[in-house]
């Protein structure tokens, strides 16, 4: 059977083969599944099967693997339009719909795949819920200043249906590690966990009244941004459109 990992290859690469071509401006999401996807534009690159690919990457882990790599980099300044973007996700319901930010990257990784005509999502069967919520906390990043009065605002948002913040902790942004520093994101902000304990119902009004909050920098709901899943599972890859 499939490792984890080879499945997360199998997804990157994949999303890589069938969406970029040679001239694009590609966005380079963050995470160990999207590490595959930009391990793929590099090696491309590198063998000539690809030419004249520019990426904006959503991290700076993302755009340290890509330099390495060799991926010429550009920003959002410079180029406004990408032709496609590629990304994991932590949870992705029937609808496409996203819970992201499990890698802290969630701010930078939305305003890419926003900028995107075409925004590809790799993830393996594990991260496919019925409905958003209870399969994986949702990350939202807020400004430092009086945190934890944005987090009590956060919770007492009706549409929160009772989820509890939790400030996320630990030397990176990354919500698998524990440490007892408050984890910084790559702007400088802090992350805060809702652990929502029912299913979000309608996670485009929970989107709009958090991002109402002030202190809110951006959260982790991507709703109607997804083009195509492609999903690694025990029995193959399926693509969902
Ligand atoms: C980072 C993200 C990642 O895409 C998400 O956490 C999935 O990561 P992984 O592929 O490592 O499970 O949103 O902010």
């Amino acid at each position: 059977m499939a490792s984890q990992d080879e499945l997360k290859k199998q997804v990157g690469y994949k999303a890589v083969d069938d969406y970029v071509r040679s001239g694009m401006v590609v966005g380079l999401g963050t995470g160990s599944t999207a590490f595959f996807a930009v391990e793929r534009v590099g090696q491309k690159l590198k063998s000539g099967e690809l030419q004249d690919v520019v990426a904006i990457p959503t991290s700076v882990r993302t755009k340290e693997q890509a330099e390495a790599l060799g991926i010429p980099l550009v920003t959002l300044d410079t180029h406004s339009r990408l032709d496609v973007a590629i990304d994991g996700a932590d949870s992705v319901d029937p609808d496409g719909n996203l819970v992201k930010g499990g890698g802290g990257a969630l701010f930078r990784e939305k305003i890419v795949e926003k900028a995107s005509d075409k925004f590809v999502v790799i993830v393996d069967q594990s991260k496919m819920c019925d409905a958003l919520g209870p399969h994986f906390m949702l990350p939202i990043e807020i400004l430092p200043f009086c945190h934890e009065h944005t987090m009590r605002c956060l919770e007492a948002l009706p549409s929160m249906n009772g989820a509890k913040a939790v400030l996320r902790m630990g030397s990176s942004a990354n919500n698998k590690c524990d440490g007892d520093e408050i984890a910084v994101s790559d702007n400088g902000c802090y992350l805060v966990d809702m652990k929502c304990t029912s299913p979000i119902t309608d996670a485009v009004r929970l989107a709009d009244d958090i991002i109402k909050v002030v202190g809110v920098v951006e959260h982790g709901l991507f709703c109607g941004m997804t083009d195509h899943v492609i999903i690694a599972g025990t029995d193959g890859i399926e693509v969902k459109d």
